[in-house]
């Protein structure tokens, strides 16, 4: 590496799990070597007005490699990632073969090798995520696989939930769940509801996510395995989970920012950028995520960054596939968004998620002397506009496009290495 010797934060605002101070940040050899006042070193970064914390951590990140590069690769989706704070991205497996086995979880993980933001992957709970057998998660969860989920869909069967649910505590792993019930969805497009109808666009009930919510925290209890449960997108959700958390049960969720920003009202216009799984749902909804948030119901904020071509999304919106693009935009639209602190944002991107995912050694640590110097500097100030055609992604689909919002990433460092300066990706 030709990155010079040392490298300082200056005059920052350094916020972890353990508190705020103003302090300078010297990083050596992929680690932080002092946090205090005045200090200096090869090369500056500049932090003042900045918030200085630990990389943001994704716990849903589509990167649709291998199979579907036209959309994203390792490379861009952990490009974009760095871009948005994130030092940490978990892949979904639901890839083309999908990451249901070692070869697999190997392969993405050499891809992720030289991306500018540390890649981990998912591994799925079925083979080829087709929900009838289970995947060879011992091998994968040998290869660093802490992470199991069919996301894109839900394990519809029981039986085989519980068996994986026993397997998955076995192995020492968290099982993440994409809730759906595929029988009620089936053939609908967006929230079935008042828009639905005056759309005339099949819908999808707010119960198809909450049968499956409720009988995984009852598995959840049967079989003591840890459940993570994904974009968690309606009120009834939010106050199941909530519910199984006072319980002691081991349980956590995400909420996505389209599910905190967004409601149905959005499908109007019949514009596929709207179209995702989970659905945008009721204005109560959103409530109800946003004070799942606020209250620690829902732990942690996830992208579901989820790129599709231009040309499949211009498709009718009943043909269109679904999802929508998120690690560039996440970060502002919590610090725009929500009513949380500074503080809280961070703890719900950041060192939460490191813990969910179990890279929390590496991750989401403390900005303290000694720790790996995976940190992202943030200017919580700045307003900007978001604009698909200037994302590192190879896609465009995101919902914000012309949104006014404030709060963006200064500089990523990683592993030590400066992978993104003055907004700007350094490789
Ligand atoms: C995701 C995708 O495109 O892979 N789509 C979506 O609407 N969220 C799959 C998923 O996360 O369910
Ligand atoms: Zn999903």
């Amino acid at each position: 590496m030709t990155e010079a010797a040392t490298l300082v934060i200056k005059g920052g605002r350094v916020v972890d799990a353990s508190g705020e101070r103003d302090a300078d940040v010297v990083v050596v050899d992929g680690r932080i070597a002092a946090v205090g006042a005045d200090l200096s070193a090869d090369r500056t970064l500049d932090a003042s007005g900045c918030i200085v914390a630990p990389g943001l951590v994704d716990l849903h990140s589509h990167l649709r490699e291998p199979g579907k590069e036209e959309a994203e690769t390792v490379e861009t989706g952990a490009r974009g990632a760095a871009l948005g704070g994130y030092t940490a991205i978990i892949a979904m497996p639901n890839t083309t073969p999908a990451i249901d086995s070692a070869a697999v979880v190997r392969q993405v993980l050499e891809l992720g090798r030289t991306a500018p933001c540390d890649v981990f992957t998912s591994g799925a709970i079925t083979v080829d995520r087709a929900g009838e057998q289970l995947a060879p998660m011992a091998e994968m969860a040998a290869l660093g696989v802490k992470i199991f989920t069919d996301d894109g869909a839900g394990v519809q069967d029981n039986r085989l939930m519980r068996r994986a649910m026993e397997y998955a505590s076995g192995l020492g792993v968290t099982l993440a769940q994409h809730c759906e019930d595929d029988a009620l969805c089936g053939g609908g497009h967006m929230h079935e509801g008042e828009w639905s109808a005056r759309l005339g666009i099949a819908g999808q009930p707010a119960e198809a996510e909450e049968l499956m919510v409720m009988r995984d925290i009852a598995l959840a209890r049967l079989t003591g395995c840890r459940i993570h449960f994904q974009h968690l997108s309606t009120a009834r959700s939010v106050a199941m989970v909530r519910e199984a958390i006072t319980a002691g049960l081991p349980v956590t969720a995400e909420a996505t920012p389209h599910h905190f920003t967004l409601t149905h009202a959005e499908c109007a216009g019949y514009d596929p950028v709207f179209k995702v799984n989970p659905p945008l749902r009721t204005e109560a909804d959103v409530a109800a995520v946003k004070a799942g948030l606020l209250d620690g119901s829902i732990a942690t904020i996830a992208t579901d960054h989820a790129p599709h071509t231009t040309e499949s999304k211009e498709l009718p919106f009943d043909q269109a596939p679904p999802g929508m693009l998120g690690l560039e935009t996440a970060l502002a639209l919590a610090i725009t968004e929500l009513d949380l602190s500074i503080t809280q944002v961070l703890a719900a991107l950041s060192w939460v998620p490191a813990r969910v995912a179990g890279i929390d050694d590496v991750h989401g640590r403390p900005v303290a002397e000694g720790e790996p110097a995976n940190l992202c500097v943030i200017d919580p100030e700045v307003t900007w506009v978001v604009d698909g055609a200037q994302m590192a992604s190879r896609s465009t689909n995101t919902p914000y496009q012309g949104r006014e919002v404030r709060g963006r990433v200064r500089h990523t460092v990683l592993h030590g290495e400066a992978v993104v300066v003055a907004g700007e990706p350094q490789r």
